[in-house]
């Protein structure tokens, strides 16, 4: 690995007017979308017909009628009337012309390990055959809801697809998630099959993750629901890897049951365009994830549209999307998108920099892949891992990605010219579990590169900045709530079991009248803070509503605190974010104790494990803070916003009005100290992130 180190302040970053990159001419020259003309055939007049484009990148058993139903705002319907299956769009209508050709290449952790090609023709196998088991032997039909609790292995895409192909709902939980969490969305789901592994490699370890199934039925049980069966694919067939019982009657291994079924075809049930084809958990202001309600005919257009023009998949490419099939990218632009263009998918199992900071690059120039997928977080951890690391590999990039945070410029520049090789156009795409696919993103042959903001409005999605009282704020002024002013294929349908929560956190805000039938009247709330620079081009600042993104994952502080309220000890608990130099913000959690108990190194490692079992590792708190008492506004509030000061310290603000003033000094004087005497002080941050900062918790 490379001596060369990044320091801090060559990452740190000034929010100026950035440069334009205009995009290689090479790119151009076999772009997807190269004419200018696409724009017009998007415009606001051609709405919503422009969508049929997409649409008709798929096989419909039967074509629709109309294009978008607005008769029931905001429940939108998209190609009423239609009828398809997602499976046979991804897999079977491929045969023909690509029988031989891989869909997915795998690539395993261990370097020694091999590397796994399924071509299109064993993928309808297999899919095939464990669908067959899904309805022969769990008894699953049309409209039933599965919950996947599976890591980066090619059984997980063969799942979701074996569920499309009976019109199941799978309900994908990301692996890295606790059982617990697992389990509170096994019974807000209503399933009661779990399809989950015994093991998976991460950072050289093979983790056992049967163990968590346990926790999920468990905490499934206390709320109410039974899972039955337990499915259990062995990440080594044959051998069991995890040192949890198998539950007799109840779990089962998939390897053995498949025997059963082999060359099984299953015919593919012809769903309507509206029928539900997944939920996906995700956090907001509540405690409770939301069930974000995605459709068969809308989401499979809107993806399929995306990937070609935005991904610029050609079938003869090699596409690595370097997400996780957990979140909604790995759904949209690993599984779903990139199969229904027929292109050829990479999935890696493990982390970027195992066994060392050259891996990711490796992977590449074996592998000759020419569009790459990742996120800021990736971004930044290979970079400080291995500045100098992908000059060394001969691959060649004519595409990349990047998603799910704002991007620091400098950090761009560093994939745009280390990683990129100067040869590969960038799309920043902005978007977010419930939008299906890119809201926000330069159309890469059409239009010019700017670090650090996406770009305007992709193809027929028409945005609007707001401000809080939903006057629309011109461009190049200031920041406000970024919003969609029309509805699009890729919008989830609703939150799963709560169609008012819908309404009410996603339209209530800006809707200008509740009777109206016209969309004009339903804006899109977003949650989050943007602006918008003379050229239309976006600049996503990050959310309003207390959510924490951490290495592009969203973490609710509600969800967090009530995981924290769980430790006996603790009476209030807050939680802030920390600018983070790789993970973008991580989380730190302050509390105050019941009375009778003393500050103690255990109780914070009490309120970390607690986190970590009831959500995952991933949302593990970077500080705990026990302090004597949270500062408060007189009726009662924690002040988020000032205990987010103390962390990234950053000022507290006016505090004249709260209840205790005298508090904030204490608490800024112990976190502060301690942060300095660890060296753990954050870098000069950006006018965005102090923004963000001085935001927090306005929400409540
Ligand atoms: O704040 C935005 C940020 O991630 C949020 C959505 O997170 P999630 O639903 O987990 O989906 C992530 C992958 C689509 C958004 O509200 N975000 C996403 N993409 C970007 C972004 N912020 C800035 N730039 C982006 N490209």
């Amino acid at each position: 690995m490379s001596e060369t180190q990044v320091s801090e302040a060559e990452i740190a970053v000034h929010w100026r007017e950035e440069e334009y990159f205009p995009p290689p001419a090479s790119f151009i020259g076999q772009a997807n979308a190269s004419d200018p003309a696409i724009f017009d055939r998007f415009a606001e007049k051609n709405f919503p017909e422009c969508f049929k484009e997409y649409a008709d990148l798929l096989t419909w058993d039967k074509y629709w009628h109309t294009t978008l139903d607005t008769s029931n705002p905001p429940f939108w319907k998209w190609f009423v009337g239609g009828k398809l299956n997602a499976s046979y769009n991804c897999v079977d209508r491929h045969l023909a012309k690509y029988r031989n050709k891989a869909a997915f290449i795998w690539v395993p952790e261990p370097e020694s390990a091999q590397t796994l090609v399924i071509t299109y023709q064993e993928l309808y196998v297999r899919v095939n055959e464990f669908a067959a088991l899904l309805r022969d032997f769990c008894g699953l039909k049309a409209g039933d809801r599965v919950t996947l609790h599976m890591p980066m292995v090619p059984e997980l895409p063969i799942a979701m697809l074996a569920c499309a192909r009976l019109g199941v709902i799978h309900n994908q939980v990301f692996g890295g998630f606790s059982g617990t969490a697992c389990g509170d969305r096994i019974a807000d789901s209503g399933s009661n099959v779990l399809i989950t592994i015994d093991a998976y490699y991460r950072n050289g370890d093979l983790l056992d993750h049967k163990a968590k199934a346990e926790d999920a039925i468990a905490a499934a049980k206390k709320n109410g629901a039974k899972v039955e069966k337990v499915l259990v694919w062995r990440r080594h067939p044959g051998t069991y890897s995890s040192k949890t019982p198998m539950v007799k009657g109840r779990d089962f291994f998939v390897d053995e049951v498949l025997a059963d079924y082999r060359g099984k075809i299953v015919e593919p049930v012809s769903m309507p365009a509206e029928a539900p084809l997944f939920l996906m958990y995700t956090s907001g202001t509540t405690a409770r994830p939301k069930g974000c309600q995605h459709s068969t005919g809308g989401y499979l257009s809107y993806v399929a549209g995306t990937s070609k023009y935005y991904q610029d998949i050609h079938p003869e490419d090699t596409y690595w999307c370097f997400a996780d099939i957990g979140w909604i990218t790995g759904h949209s632009y690993i599984v779903y998108g990139p199969l229904a263009l027929a292109a050829t998918s990479v999935m890696y199992e493990g982390v970027p920099t195992y066994p060392d900071a050259g891996r990711t690059w490796r992977i590449a120039e074996r592998l000759g892949v020419n569009i790459f997928h990742t996120a800021p977080t990736t971004i930044r951890m290979l970079r400080k891992l291995g500045p100098d690391e992908p000059k060394k590999y001969n691959y060649h990039f004519k595409h990349m990605t990047t998603v799910g945070e704002p991007i620091e410029p400098d950090v761009w520049r560093w994939y745009y010219h280390s990683v990129g090789k100067d040869e590969a156009v960038i799309v920043d795409t902005w978007w977010q579990t419930e939008n299906g696919g890119f809201l926000g993103s330069t159309l890469p042959a059409l239009q010019a590169m700017k670090p650090g903001s996406c770009g305007p409005g992709v193809l027929g999605i028409y945005p609007v900045i707001n401000d809080e009282k939903g006057k629309p704020v011109p461009a190049g002024s200031r920041a406000g709530n970024i919003c969609i002013r029309n509805p699009w294929p890729g919008i989830f349908q609703t939150i799963y079991g709560a169609p008012e929560r819908f309404v009410q956190i996603y339209y209530e805000k800006y809707c200008k009248d509740k009777n109206s039938k016209d969309w004009h009247d339903w804006p899109y709330f977003a949650g989050d803070g943007a602006l918008q620079a003379e050229d239309g081009y976006f600049r996503i600042i990050g959310r309003v509503d207390d959510v924490i993104n951490v290495a592009g994952h969203r973490l609710g502080t509600k969800e967090l605190e009530s995981a924290t309220m769980t430790v006996e000890e603790i009476a209030e608990a807050a939680a802030v974010p920390v600018i983070d130099e790789l993970r973008g913000r991580a989380v730190e959690i302050y509390v105050a104790l019941k009375p009778g108990y003393k500050p103690s190194k255990e109780i914070e490692a009490k309120v970390a494990a607690a986190i970590e079992n009831l959500i995952g590792k991933i949302a593990r708190p970077k500080n705990v803070w026990i302090v004597p008492d949270m500062p408060k506004t007189r009726s009662g509030k924690i002040m988020r916003r000032v205990i987010a000061g103390i962390s990234n310290f950053t000022g507290t603000g006016d505090i004249t009005t709260l209840a205790n003033p005298e508090v904030v000094e204490v608490i800024q004087h112990h976190v502060q100290a301690e942060k300095v005497e660890r060296g753990d002080t954050p870098r000069k941050l950006t006018e965005q992130e102090l923004e963000e900062i001085k935001a927090f918790g306005h929400a409540e």
